[in-house]
């Protein structure tokens, strides 16, 4: 596992933008595993940077880790409308090369088997994931199991307060998400996990340097052979 720490948040959010345009230049046909969040943002406003001095995305396929369910893909608090505000609307990535979980269908059990077969057919090159204050990602919640696949999971109260920042109250954050699983996350070739901000150092030093648990389903990275923590100083303060 490599652990790179970056005085503030920008050179952190920066180098991470690097590591996935590397990627898009190397590869003929590049599958990136992407999330939303905060943390992010920054992230995507780079690669949309570097798409108006050159970057091409016409080449590349993006499989967003997870949706809330209940939400249309028209809502606002959407991750399907994140995507667009953030990253899809400014580049010229293509239409069916761009997928996200459902969490709009009546039928989960279909949309899960669908997102797997998805999965299946594009293997993810290089896989980008924060982390929750609670050691989450994607939203594979602390649990007592995991799952492997994509499935539906119960928001704990830790998550749904943290996200309330994006919605109006926090009522209206749904208490549900459609989710890829572990497995299909360590699956991917490599993995970028990108933190900042003191409030995740707990949850970083758990990942890093604490035992294997699924109450902490970030520490599983450690089990994965090409790994990078890219971290701010505050997110890294717990570190040795
Ligand atoms: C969202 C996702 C989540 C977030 C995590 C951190 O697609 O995968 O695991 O990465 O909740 O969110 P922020 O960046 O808002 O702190």
């Amino acid at each position: 596992m490599e652990v790179r720490v970056f005085p503030d948040a920008y050179g952190a959010a920066l180098y991470t933008a690097t590591l996935v345009e590397t990627t898009i230049r190397q590869l003929s046909s590049p599958v990136l595993g992407l999330a939303t969040g905060g943390t992010m943002i920054p992230v995507y406003q780079h690669l949309v940077q570097f798409h108006r001095r050159g970057l091409r995305f016409e080449h590349v396929t993006t499989i967003n880790l997870d949706e809330y369910i209940g939400l249309e893909p028209t809502d606002r608090h959407s991750y399907h409308a994140f995507m667009r505000e953030h990253f899809f609307d400014h580049v010229d990535l293509p239409l069916d090369c761009r997928y996200i979980p459902s969490g709009a269908t009546c039928d989960l059990t279909a949309a899960c088997q669908a997102y797997d077969e998805i999965l299946r057919a594009h293997p993810i090159d290089l896989q980008l994931l924060g982390i929750g204050v609670n050691g989450h990602i994607g939203f594979n919640e602390p649990a007592d199991h995991l799952k492997p696949h994509t499935h539906v999971v119960e928001l704990t109260e830790d998550t749904i307060r943290q996200n309330a920042r994006f919605f109006d109250a926090e009522e209206r954050v749904p208490t549900r998400a459609i989710t890829m699983g572990l497995q299909s996350i360590l699956f991917a070739k490599r993995i970028v996990l990108l933190a900042v901000g003191a409030s995740k150092a707990q949850a970083v030093r758990e990942a890093i340097i604490g035992d294997i648990r699924t109450t902490v389903p970030a520490s599983l990275l450690q089990l994965h052979p090409q790994v990078t923590f890219v971290l701010d100083e505050a997110a890294a303060q717990q570190l040795p």
